[in-house]
């Protein structure tokens, strides 16, 4: 649904150049809610205005429901036809939600309705409808300032879906507001998604919405996408940042000479008792240092660091064992006592 081939921003501004975006590959299919996650300065915001074309990108194309809107003319406000009318297809949600303060919350919903060319009757209409389906339909009158900040994204969102988008972007939608009201938000985006059949693309710094809404998922470093996949096919990458992030699982081993592993779980493995098992069939006592189990997707996925006596070499039979029943086993090289501080100091600095 949206595919980016090879796609570059280069901003110039005071003679200096910054590479935003240094050949990102997207690839989000019909249909999906992928969330792409990076620290700031990573190139997200970019990206997502490079792919509505708010922002012309330096090469590469860009191609939403099968339309290169690379290949349509003009920019910014002096886009073309062509592209405003590609672009009125595409939904927008901002983080600061962007309401006109002068303007009721229907006003503000029938707004690019107003650009589209709809009748006052066919607006109201529409405006209406799309309150219900965010559940604000009794603040149609209100005015900006007197709602909460989870409604004024309702009617950001209800904005958004107004020229019937097939495809939704949001950029950190949900990062100026509370633990809850983001809950309730990506409730709504998820119910959006699979009534409606919308394709959403999210830029998040949160760990826990990627885990709560999104099917697939891509870590952006330094302009490029440094992993992408769907969840469980990040799960099952080893060495995977971004799943170490969303399962992160702690925890040091009591003695270095003893063997450490990561062991993920999903799809059916996660319903088997194959640890009690592995301490049966070798007589080994495993402990368990840490674990994270979720649902995702209804999925059941997890991953846990357990601690085995003896050195690897001496493991490589219980190892086998866990790999032979589906599980991925990674070894964890545990870090010289002086080096734990440090290892700490580095998990910390994660994703933002
Ligand atoms: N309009 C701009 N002009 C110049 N540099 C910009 C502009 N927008 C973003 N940048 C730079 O591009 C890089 C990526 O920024 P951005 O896409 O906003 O990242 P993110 O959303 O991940 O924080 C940063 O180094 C930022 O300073
Ligand atoms: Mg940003």
């Amino acid at each position: 649904m949206i595919t980016t081939t090879d796609l570059r921003k280069v901003y110039r501004s005071h003679g200096r150049e910054v590479t935003a975006l240094d050949g990102v590959d997207l690839h989000v299919r019909e249909g999906e809610v992928y969330g792409v996650v990076g620290r700031s300065g990573a190139g997200k915001s970019s990206l997502i205005r490079c792919v509505n074309l708010l922002e012309r990108p330096t090469s590469g194309t860009v191609t939403v429901d099968g339309l290169d809107l690379t290949a349509l003319g003009g920019r910014g406000v002096r886009a073309g036809r062509e592209l405003r009318r590609a672009r009125s297809r595409i939904g927008m949600v901002f983080q600061h939600f962007n309401l006109l303060s002068s303007r009721t919350v229907q006003d503000n919903v029938e707004l690019p309705l107003e650009i589209l060319g709809l009748t006052r009757a066919a607006r109201a209409r529409r405006a209406r409808e799309l309150l219900d389906l965010v559940g604000l339909f009794d603040k149609a009158g209100a005015y900006p300032a007197q709602l909460s900040g989870g409604q004024k994204q309702r009617v950001g969102i209800a904005r958004a879906l107004a020229g019937e988008p097939k495809v939704l972007l949001s950029d950190e939608a949900t990062s100026a507001l509370d633990p809850q009201t983001t809950r309730s938000i990506l409730t709504l985006l998820r119910d959006l998604n699979r009534r409606l059949g919308l394709t959403v693309l999210l830029i998040t710094h949160e760990m826990d919405v990627v885990k709560t809404v999104c099917d697939s998922a891509a870590l952006m470093r330094g302009g490029r996408v440094a992993e992408s996949g769907t969840v469980a096919e990040l799960l099952a990458t080893p060495g995977s940042q971004l799943a170490r992030e969303l399962f992160p699982v702690g925890g040091a081993a009591s003695t270095p000479h003893d063997t450490v592993v990561d062991v993920t779980f999903h799809g059916d493995t996660a319903a088997q008792p194959v640890i009690s098992q592995l301490a049966r069939t070798y007589n080994v006592d495993v402990s368990i240092l840490g674990a994270a189990m979720d649902t995702v997707g209804g999925r059941q996925i997890g991953r846990m660091r357990i601690q085995l006596p003896g050195a690897y070499e001496e493991n490589v039979v219980p190892v086998g064992f866990l790999r032979e029943r589906g599980l991925q086993v990674e070894h964890v090289v545990q870090a010289a006592p002086e080096h734990v501080a440090q290892a700490a100091a580095e998990q910390k600095e994660t994703v933002r």
